[in-house]
């Protein structure tokens, strides 16, 4: 459906795409062009109906070994203050639709921050997880030390950011860095994310949009303000198609016929 060079976009389901990072040579490692697509494609899924979540992966050996190091090597701080390097990476952030990782390999450094950006994120078995900007003098650019805080709390932080440690997929579960360790054998961990895209974009979407929106707000507010803010998008849905019909079927003992209006 698309001519990308660096990613593969596709719909494994009538309403899942699937993103595959696709540069192999380099471990997946986020090139400014391939940021751009992804950046493309992702933009474009979110305006599109037919799509109501969206599973983002990259290969067996690596989901992304981090930002470009040979590209980033040569860049002095004019250029990267002035081009805002590595700004573009937080429009991410701003998507309605639901985006699951799928990692198997390595997550390094801005492939660890890219899964970070994503709303959930599924492990296989040979997952790592790691920041190892600090072995190469510099410091996470990519959320990294922000999200990982929020996620998995100080001390570890510290310890991947600090020492460049990567975290093997248990301690990665057992962290709450993700949700799930997925699987044994190669593509499982894909195919478990697309089944969960598949549940999520059969619900209500602007439930499922709000839900994700209320969500996030729980990293950017205090708890009054996000108790409140969630409690507003709450009474919201009660103007939606999709409330009346959801617990009309419930009352009336019948599945739900979503028309995400
Ligand atoms: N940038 C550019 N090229 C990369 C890369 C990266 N982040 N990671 C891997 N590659 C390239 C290698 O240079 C190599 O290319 P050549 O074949 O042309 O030499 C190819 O991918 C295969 O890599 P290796 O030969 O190194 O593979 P390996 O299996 O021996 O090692 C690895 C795998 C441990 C992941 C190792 O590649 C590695 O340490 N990569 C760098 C990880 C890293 O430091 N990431 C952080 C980047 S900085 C960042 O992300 C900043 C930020 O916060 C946004």
């Amino acid at each position: 459906t698309s001519n990308y060079e660096y990613i593969i976009v596709a719909q494994p389901e009538p309403r899942v795409a699937l993103i595959t990072l696709n540069r192999p040579k380099a471990l997946n490692a986020l090139c400014t062009p391939l940021f751009n697509e992804l950046n493309k494609a992702l933009a474009d899924l979110d305006g599109d109906d037919g799509v109501g979540a969206v599973v983002l992966t990259g290969s067996e050996k690596a989901f992304a070994a981090g930002a470009d190091i040979k590209e980033m090597r040569d860049k002095e701080y004019s250029d990267v203050f002035k081009n805002r390097f590595l700004e573009d990476w937080g429009t991410i952030g701003k998507l309605r639709k639901p985006i699951i990782a799928a990692v198997s390999g390595y997550a390094l450094g801005g492939g660890c921050e890219l899964a970070l950006m994503c709303d959930i994120i599924l492990a296989s078995p040979t997952a790592k997880f790691g920041q190892p900007e600090i072995n190469l003098g510099t410091i996470p650019g990519g959320g990294g030390s922000q999200r990982l805080a929020h996620a998995i709390g100080k001390s570890r932080t510290m310890e991947m950011v600090l020492t460049g440690r990567q975290v093997s997929a248990q301690e990665a579960e057992k962290w709450g860095l993700v949700s799930r360790v997925v699987g044994e054998g190669e593509g499982e961990v894909v195919k478990e994310a697309i089944e969960m895209a598949k549940t999520i974009a059969s619900k209500g979407q602007i439930a499922v949009q709000a839900a994700k929106e209320v969500v996030n707000a729980a990293y950017e507010l205090n708890l009054a303000e996000g108790l409140r803010f969630e409690r507003r998008i709450f009474h919201g849905t009660f103007a939606t198609k999709d409330q009346k019909e959801g617990m009309g079927a419930f009352a009336e003992k019948r599945k739900p016929e979503f028309t995400h209006s």
